[in-house]
């Protein structure tokens, strides 16, 4: 193989205006036409399609070829471009007003038929997708993806740079930093029986360099996180990570404001409206059952505690004294449910964790309740009035403990909302949702775990509660939420290395295990550190948001599946004896 005739415009170029002109094309053939011994062949690139032509009568050598080719052949074809016959340009088709009479054509490369066809919409299935990536890869969708990542890296980087950020790299090996998940691990050869990990975050690199008098520093960078995966997470992914010094909350807020409102005009021709709305945590919770919730529709809930306090039936009374939660939300115009809908309902509810929903259902004839006999009409007129319910509405309730009732009631409400289709698809609600717990109590571990990370700082006025009163800090952590989705989280960092031994020792971090794990940090902190905080965006989640996709897979180039496998390449893979004696290691 040597030389080929090489491109002089691309597949998405060529309008009514280059009329006359000799061009040549490199590109896939995307289909082909047989039209009474004329043959028309879309040739595709990454810049669009161009339909080209084979006449027979005008180069019998171009069209004896032209009949040999397939779908996904890599061709050349060099001709003249001729304006279309009236009545049959083709709108959707940026080239739609020319075709090419091809004069000379050479395959490049053949292709065998491939096993789904390289169109918008294909029915083929995800695993069979992903082991020809390359392929996949070559859909519009996937194209417009990575072609918007690419973008949004574009404004990222100017956005920080105009703001005095600095572009830092941090290790890919490094000691283990905990937010929450498992770390990958690699053997280390020169060093029998150690392991690298590779970071969760740089969390700690990034506040070390803040101490090292960085001031602002963001990086697009690879995190790593051995958890279970769900559409939008994945084994490896990309953060938008930053960090600052001497900022409070107010701050941080502004910077990742205007980063989102840039990103979002730019990209898809939105103004966001700013500042973005506040909620802080337990607000959050109680008013929409989530730390994360999707404010583009209603359904609020509400709590009737005070109503059913001293009420007779002992499912609601006796959660309330014991410090529990009855709530829940009213479902308009859901009154005519049936009893089959409404069991379906209730069993969904339990699977939830619920020991039980009550429902009223406000149908013309009153309030319908299978409760009313332990409740008495009166309350459940007041806890519908209190509801805001009318006519026609059902109620849905749930009573448990404060965390396990709101939870079981947020998961509850987006499911009413896909049922009943009360979310417009088209909004874009963003908000911060502020004062997170700064623990967690880990049932399955009996201990207390960081709700965001062990470098966050407490809220000044809770600190003094930190060994007395865990549960009642709240931290000075933020979380950036997209239409129910956790798009970023960040927080305010402890900065001073008594605090955070405080810190370290309520999660069971023992002075000599922090020592050990930490030690640098703490020492850091020893000589001059800066208040500081910062933020990290989940970049495939803001891509996957951006452009609607259903998973942070199809706006990555080579994801994993569910089980963390790359089915194109085949990893993880098994290595031969060698490597693994080389790195002490030995499988059992
Ligand atoms: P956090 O753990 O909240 O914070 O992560 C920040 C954001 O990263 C995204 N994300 C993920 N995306 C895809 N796959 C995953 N497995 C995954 N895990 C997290 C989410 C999340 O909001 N160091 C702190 C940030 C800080 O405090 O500055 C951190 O990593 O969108």
């Amino acid at each position: 193989m040597g030389t080929f005739t090489k491109r002089t415009h691309t597949c998405g170029e060529l309008r009514a205006s280059d009329t006359g002109k000799t061009v040549t094309l490199n590109g896939w053939v995307q289909v082909r036409r047989d039209l009474g011994g004329v043959i028309f062949i879309d040739l595709r690139d990454r810049y669009g399609k161009t339909q080209v032509v084979f006449n027979p009568g005008r180069n019998p050598g171009a069209h004896s070829i032209a009949e040999g080719l397939r779908s996904e052949y890599v061709v050349s074809v060099t001709g003249l471009v001729e304006r279309r016959p009236q009545g049959t340009e083709n709108p959707d088709l940026q080239t739609g007003e020319i075709d090419i009479m091809v004069e000379r054509v050479e395959v490049l490369s053949k292709a065998e038929t491939p096993p789904f066809q390289i169109e918008e919409e294909i029915d083929a299935g995800e695993d069979l997708r992903l082991k020809y990536r390359y392929l996949d890869l070559r859909r519009p969708p996937l194209q417009e993806a990575l072609l918007m990542r690419h973008q949004v890296y574009q404004i990222v980087h100017s956005y920080f740079d105009s703001l005095g950020f600095i572009e830092i790299e941090t290790p890919i090996l490094m000691k283990s930093t905990p937010e929450g998940a498992r770390d990958y691990l690699v053997p280390s050869r020169i060093h029998r029986g150690k392991f690298y990990a590779l970071p969760q975050s740089p969390q700690t690199y990034k506040q070390i360099l803040m101490v090292a008098g960085f001031d602002r520093y963001v990086q697009i960078v690879k995190c790593f996180r051995d958890e279970d995966l769900r559409a939008d997470r994945q084994p490896e992914f990309t953060q938008i990570d930053l960090e600052m010094s001497f900022v409070d909350e107010e701050e941080i807020w502004g910077v990742v404001e205007g980063l989102l409102a840039e990103v979002f005009r730019e990209v898809k021709g939105l103004t966001i409206p700013l500042p973005l709305p506040r909620m802080t945590y337990r607000e959050a919770m109680e008013t929409y059952g989530s730390d994360k919730p999707d404010v583009r529709f209603g359904l609020a809930l509400t709590c009737v505690n005070d109503l059913v306090r001293e009420c007779g039936f002992r499912v609601f009374s006796d959660v309330v004294t014991s410090g529990g939660v009855v709530a829940g939300f009213v479902v308009p115009g859901a009154a005519g449910f049936t009893r089959n809908q409404m069991d379906t309902l209730v069993d969904y509810t339990k699977s939830l964790g619920a020991g039980g929903l009550v429902y009223c259902r406000w149908t013309e004839k009153g309030i319908e309740t299978a409760v009313e006999k332990f409740l008495g009409k009166g309350l459940v007129e007041s806890i519908a009035r209190r509801m805001g319910a009318v006519q026609g509405d059902l109620i849905l309730l749930v009573s448990d403990t404060w965390r396990k009732a709101y939870t079981i009631l947020g998961t509850l409400r987006l499911e009413m909302a896909r049922r009943q289709r009360l979310i417009d698809e088209s909004l874009v609600k963003l908000l911060w949702v502020t004062e997170f717990p700064m623990f967690e109590y880990d049932e399955a571990e009996k201990r207390y775990v960081a709700m965001h990370h062990p470098f966050t700082s407490p809220n000044p006025p809770d600190a003094d509660r930190l060994e007395t009163a865990p549960d009642s800090v709240r931290a000075r952590a933020y979380d950036l939420v997209l239409n129910g989705n956790e798009l970023a989280g960040g927080s305010i960092r402890i900065h001073d290395s008594v605090m955070q031994q405080r810190v370290f020792s309520l999660l069971g971090i023992g002075e000599q295990e922090a020592k050990e794990k930490f030690g640098f940090l703490l020492g850091a902190f020893k000589y001059g550190a800066p208040p500081h905080g910062g933020i990290a965006f989940g970049f495939d989640r803001l891509i996957m948001l951006l452009t609607g996709a259903r998973s942070i897979r199809e706006v990555m180039a080579f994801p994993k599946t569910a089980s963390a496998i790359s089915l194109m390449d085949d990893s993880p893979g098994e290595v031969d004896e060698r490597q693994l004696r080389d790195l002490h290691i030995r499988i059992v």
